[in-house]
């Protein structure tokens, strides 16, 4: 399976690399282009807004190759649309190449977020294992998330990430595979489950519409966590007291 995955991830990117010959982008001509993007994406392409994806450290050519699905409707999304609308190829290039060149920002330790109910719990002890309980379940959630990045899900057939995404979620910049180190979580939760749903399907030859389809949403949720903190050495998950 996973070498199937492989061959067709390197022959994809063979193919790929020889179709598009892009001009190099201009990073100071992007920089200041990306002034217009900065109240959704962060000035530096780390996007403020957790729902937001960010950019910075992304590669070009994927950033080029969503832009333009974005302009042409192929990959839904009515916030960005208005905006990809007025990029014409060399502001694409000259954005692309901006952000790249940024560095994707480290998340904080991420906390899960109490049920409504918990919130008001004023006895401190029993906050405490509430809280406790919490952390276990982060802990369970990134060590699931690491699983199935590095092998995937043999019962249901979910590809291991990492075939194609990279040891360090690097991604793959001749085949347009996307950098998923240090994302916002809930942005990947997001997209991860407009795939599965198959409300995002301007991927090449279905590939993430066919993964996403075969996880859980818990799964989604644990992956997303990982991925959100998968550049943390070691990986940390506990708050510091
Ligand atoms: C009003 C807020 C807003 C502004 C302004 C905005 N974006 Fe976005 N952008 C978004 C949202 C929301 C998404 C995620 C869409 C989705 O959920 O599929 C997105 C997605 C993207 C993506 C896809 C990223 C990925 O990881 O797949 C790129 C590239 C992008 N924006 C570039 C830009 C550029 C370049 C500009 C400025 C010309 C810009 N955006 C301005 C809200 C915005
Ligand atoms: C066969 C190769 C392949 C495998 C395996 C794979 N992906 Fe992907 N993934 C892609 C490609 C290609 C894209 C870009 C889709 C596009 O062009 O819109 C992508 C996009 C994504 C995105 C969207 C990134 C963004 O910025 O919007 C996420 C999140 C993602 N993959 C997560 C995963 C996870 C989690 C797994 C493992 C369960 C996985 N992928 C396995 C090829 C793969």
């Amino acid at each position: 399976m996973i070498k199937k995955l492989l061959t067709l991830s390197i022959s994809l990117a063979l193919s790929t690399t020889a179709t598009i010959v892009q001009a190099e982008g201009d990073v100071n001509a992007g920089k200041q282009q990306a002034v217009a993007c900065a109240g959704c994406h962060g000035a530096d392409g780390n996007s403020p807004i957790a729902t937001f994806p960010k950019l910075a450290g992304q590669h070009a050519s994927y950033l080029i190759k969503e832009l333009n699905a974005l302009k042409n409707g192929s990959r839904n999304a009515p916030m960005m649309a208005p905006l990809a609308m007025g990029l014409d190829e060399k502001s694409m290039a000259d954005l692309a190449a901006f952000y790249a060149s940024q560095t994707t920002s480290s998340n904080p330790i991420p906390i899960l977020p109490l049920n409504e109910d918990d919130e008001d719990e004023e006895d401190e002890a029993a906050l405490a294992l509430i809280k406790k309980a919490q952390q276990e379940k982060l802990d369970n959630l990134l060590a699931k998330g690491a699983d199935l990045y590095r092998n995937g899900n043999l019962k249901t057939k979910v590809s291991a990430c990492i075939a194609c995404h990279g040891i360090k979620g690097e991604g793959n910049q001749p085949a347009s595979f996307p950098v998923l180190k240090g994302q916002h979580t809930d942005y990947s939760i997001k997209t991860l489950t407009d795939f599965k749903e198959g409300k995002r399907h301007n991927d090449p030859e279905n590939m993430m519409n066919m993964i996403a389809k075969k996880m859980t949403t818990e799964e989604i949720e644990a992956v997303s966590y990982y991925l959100s903190v998968m550049d943390h050495k070691p990986l940390t998950t506990k708050q510091s007291k």
